[in-house]
Parts: structure tokens; C-alpha cells; sequence
């Protein structure tokens, strides 16, 4: 069986968390863990699971200009941070917008701000909104994991990744939500 983790990210937190969940998925599937500017439809094409993952910008999915402001956010030198390649585009706002009919099982998961959900936001509720719109079989509640103000994993992060990653090759092993 095949899954592949389609990730967006800016300053790669949310890559580190796709790989960990692909570690996680690896249980069960032949993984492929690819960043969003390069998951053609062929990427997708034969897989058995696909999940779909970014950053939360401005309480949802990323748009162009949330990705200028976070790339302009990292030139200040105090933060520290780099920026991905390809981190001002396109995003998975624009990769939902040119997929066709997929009917494949899937699951969403963000990476946000530390805090209650409701005043975050969280962009997972809007990739599981899109994958449905799309037709995947949205088979997962839509997960979130956490970074500091400064814009780094808290810790047990990417542990955690790994083990939502394991949950969920052990729910299609057994053919389970
Ligand atoms: C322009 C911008 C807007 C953001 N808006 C939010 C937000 O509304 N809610 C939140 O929880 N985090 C917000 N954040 C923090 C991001 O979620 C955080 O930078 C991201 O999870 C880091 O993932 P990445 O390293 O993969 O880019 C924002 C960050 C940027 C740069």
C-alpha cells in the first residue's frame, strides 16, 4: 500500500512534521513525503492514503500574501529563521484549486500557534473541508501540531507526529476510521 504526506511549509516546522508523520505511516505503507510544489496529480495518482498538511496563516490555509508576510518576517535577523524553498508558493489553497476528483482515503493536520483552537484558528479544518470538496474519504479527525512564538516545534512534537502517523496505518491495516 501507498501513502503519500503532502506538506506546505515556510520556516519548516510543518516539513519536520511531515516527515514524522511519514516515519509514523511507514508501519504500514510505502511512504512518499513531498512539499506541496511538487505533488503533481500523478504523486497522488495510485495512492491508497494521502495526507495533507500547513501551516495555520491567519487562522486558516495560507494564501499569497500571508506567505509574503511570513517571508518578510523571517529577514529580520533577531528571529533567526530560514525559509523553505518554494515557501512563497503555490500553497494548498492553489494545489486544492487545480486537483481533480479524488476519490481516496485522506487525512488533514496543520501546525500552529500554542492555545485554544478557537481563538488560533487552525488550517487542518479547512484541508479536511477541501479534501471532502474533492472527494477523498476524509478518514481522521483534522490534527494539530504546536510551535512556540518564536516559531519552533515545542517539544514531543514530532513524537507525537510519529505516533498520529502510526494510528493511522493501524486504522487502515485494520480497515477501521
Ligand atoms: C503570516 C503569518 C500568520 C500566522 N497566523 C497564525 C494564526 O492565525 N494562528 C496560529 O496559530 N498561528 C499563526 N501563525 C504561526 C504559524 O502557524 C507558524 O508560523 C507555522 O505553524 C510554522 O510552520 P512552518 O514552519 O511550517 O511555516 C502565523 C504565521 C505567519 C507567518
Amino acid at each position: 500500500m501507498r501513502a503519500v504526506v503532502v506538506y506546505e511549509s515556510m520556516y519548516g516546522n510543518t516539513h519536520l512534521i511531515a516527515d514524522a508523520i511519514g516515519a509514523g505511516l511507514r508501519t504500514a505503507f510505502d511512504v512518499r513525503v513531498v512539499p506541496v510544489s511538487q505533488a503533481g496529480p500523478e504523486v497522488i495518482a495510485d495512492a491508497d492514503l494521502v495526507v495533507v498538511g500547513g501551516p495555520t496563516h491567519a487562522h486558516g490555509i495560507s494564501r499569497a500574501s500571508t506567505r509574503k508576510a511570513a517571508v518578510q518576517a523571517a529577514d529580520k535577523p533577531a528571529g533567526g529563521l530560514t525559509v523553505e524553498p518554494d515557501a512563497l508558493g503555490p500553497g494548498l489553497r492553489e494545489w486544492f484549486g487545480q486537483l481533480g476528483s479524488c476519490p481516496v482515503q485522506a487525512a488533514a493536520f496543520d501546525t500552529r500557534m500554542h492555545g485554544p483552537a478557537a481563538l488560533t484558528g487552525r488550517a487542518s479544518k479547512g484541508v479536511s473541508r477541501l479534501l471532502r470538496e474533492r472527494g477523498f474519504a476524509v478518514v481522521a479527525e483534522p490534527e494539530s501540531f504546536l510551535v512556540t512564538k518564536q516559531d519552533r516545534l515545542e517539544p514531543q512534537e514530532q513524537e507525537r507526529a510519529r505516533d498520529w502517523g502510526a494510528r493511522l496505518a493501524a486504522g487502515r491495516r485494520s480497515g477501521g476510521e
